[in-house]
């Protein structure tokens, strides 16, 4: 299916008021990852445009985060509205720049538009406090107020929802925002500053730049007016990231890699475990955080479990996303596939087999090679990449334990924390379980954990802060401490 040329995103950056190109003239070209067609080029921006976003942002900034909530409220409904009103335009646009299937495509708008949604409801509830003081003549006010002018740095497995996620929160509390996407999926975003023109947001409170990540990133952290970073992304950037931060001393939110466990023990319901894994394991083709990455069963239940996860997984259709009934599209990029292959390949020199999948295939001609089938791999050791890694694809490596001890300790052994599932009947073994799990995310029988309202980020190597509820929204304050003196008469 291709998209109308009419319905596509506008193809400069946001700056101000102004859709605007790079100074150098240069662009970036974003391919479909399905067949490699060329979809669009976007401006292929640096420092010296950050630079003039970061001033529209700071000048924006006196008047926005003056406005009441109820007034904050108003552009944020309607950006909400504006999404779900064009819902299946940017599902398209996504499926189109980053592959995934169409279904999951509109999904993801849905689950966008519900972070500004959240948001605008939540301005209304950012509260200070009053505190007893030790003295009489003393009163203790605790205001929160805006951080201020905040960057978003934000990833291509989700180009909507990762934008939306920080830049609701940022704009409910009084921030004004500049936003870099992904050199992958600018499309998205450009969308989304369009539509934020329309729902009447005032110039410079929103502001999208695309372009090379160093040089942007290198303004966001050259200019003191920066309050905040929001960054999601692998680790490694991550840790750089935070060393940048320093100068400045910059706040940050990281929402970075992910090695997710999923323990399934032998009370649990198989058929629920199984749908559970098989959904958590291939949505975005295995290309989120919170991917289960590491399957855990216990011994008695482990054939059957595994039988039952490869039953869902070889009647998966495989294709380019915009096909009808795709459920597995491509992945992002060359790179990625050859990740992939890498990580089976160590595994398979180590020990491990293939149950199901284990390579690429071809759905139909004109396709691109980027298309890895649905793979399950058993056998695994605590030596191979895959067991250490994240895969960032759509192969489910499984591991057979016998105690309950013996699946925490598994789990636990990762230098990530983020997301960890588990499925029983048992009620008392899911409190322990839960407390036990080194995750800032946790899906007791329950593999699809995320959503607007609970605080979405991770423990360890995986990140610092919260996204979404109330906890995404004070990310973007500061709290203010006045001691009133002179009380007394
Ligand atoms: C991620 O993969 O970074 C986010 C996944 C989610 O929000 O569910």
């Amino acid at each position: 299916m291709t998209i109308n040329p009419k319905n596509m995103a506008p193809r400069s950056c946001l700056i101000g008021a102004e859709w605007v190109g790079a100074d150098s003239g240069e662009t970036i070209e974003v391919r479909d990852p399905a067949t490699d067609e060329l979809v669009a080029s976007v401006p292929g921006c640096a420092a010296a445009e950050t630079r003039r976003a970061i001033d529209a942002a700071a000048k924006a900034l006196p008047k926005w985060r003056s406005r009441t909530a109820q007034e904050r409220t108003r552009p944020l409904r309607r950006l909400y509205e504006l999404m779900m009103r064009d819902r299946e335009r940017l599902a398209l646009l996504m499926t189109r720049e980053q592959g995934k299937p169409l279904a999951e495509a509109r999904g993801e708008i849905a689950y966008a538009a519900s972070f500004i949604e959240w948001a605008a409801e939540e301005a209304k509830r950012i509260y200070g406090l009053t505190v007893p003081a030790s003295s009489p003549d003393k009163r203790i006010l605790v205001l929160r107020q805006p951080v201020g002018v905040c960057a978003a740095i934000t990833p291509w497995n989700f180009p909507a929802a990762m934008i939306t996620r920080k830049l609701g929160p940022a704009l409910a509390a009084g921030c004004a925002m500049v936003v870099k996407p992904a050199e992958q999926t600018p499309l998205s975003a450009l969308a989304l500053g369009e539509l934020a023109l329309e729902a009447e947001f005032p110039p410079g409170v929103v502001n999208i730049v695309t372009g090379d990540a160093k040089a942007i990133a290198g303004a966001f952290f050259d200019d003191p007016r920066v309050r905040k970073l929001s960054f999601t992304g692998s680790t490694e950037v991550g840790r750089s990231l935070m060393k940048s931060a320093s100068d400045h001393v910059m706040r940050l939110s990281l929402e970075l890699g992910g090695h997710a466990p999923l323990i399934v023990f032998d009370d649990a319901d198989l058929e629920a475990a199984a749908a559970g894994a098989v959904a958590n394991k291939m949505r975005n083709m295995g290309q989120t955080c919170i991917c289960a990455n590491r399957i855990l069963v216990q011994r008695g239940v482990y054939d059957e479990f595994v039988g039952l996860m490869q039953r869902r997984m070889e009647r998966m259709k495989v294709g380019a996303g915009s096909e009808q009934g795709v459920e597995v599209g491509p992945l992002i990029d060359d790179d990625a596939v050859e990740k992939v292959k890498a990580h089976v390949a160590d595994a398979l020199d180590k020990g491990a087999t293939v149950r199901t999948g284990g390579g690429l295939v071809k759905p139909h001609k004109g396709l691109a090679n980027r298309f890895y089938a649905p793979t399950i791999i058993e056998g695994i050791t605590s030596d191979m990449r895959i067991w250490r890694e994240e895969t960032f694809g759509p192969v489910a490596p499984v591991r057979a334990f016998d105690t309950e001890d013996e699946a925490i300790k598994l789990a636990n052994d990762s230098i990530y924390g983020l997301a960890a599932y588990f499925y029983t009947r048992d009620a008392s073994r899911l409190m322990r379980v839960a407390e036990a799990l080194e995750y800032g995310v946790i899906g007791a029988n329950d593999a699809a954990p995320s959503t607007a309202q609970a605080p979405f980020g991770g423990v360890k190597q995986s990140g610092v802060g919260r996204e979404g509820g109330r906890w995404g929204v004070e990310e973007y304050t500061e709290l203010k401490f006045v001691s009133w003196g002179g009380v007394s008469k």
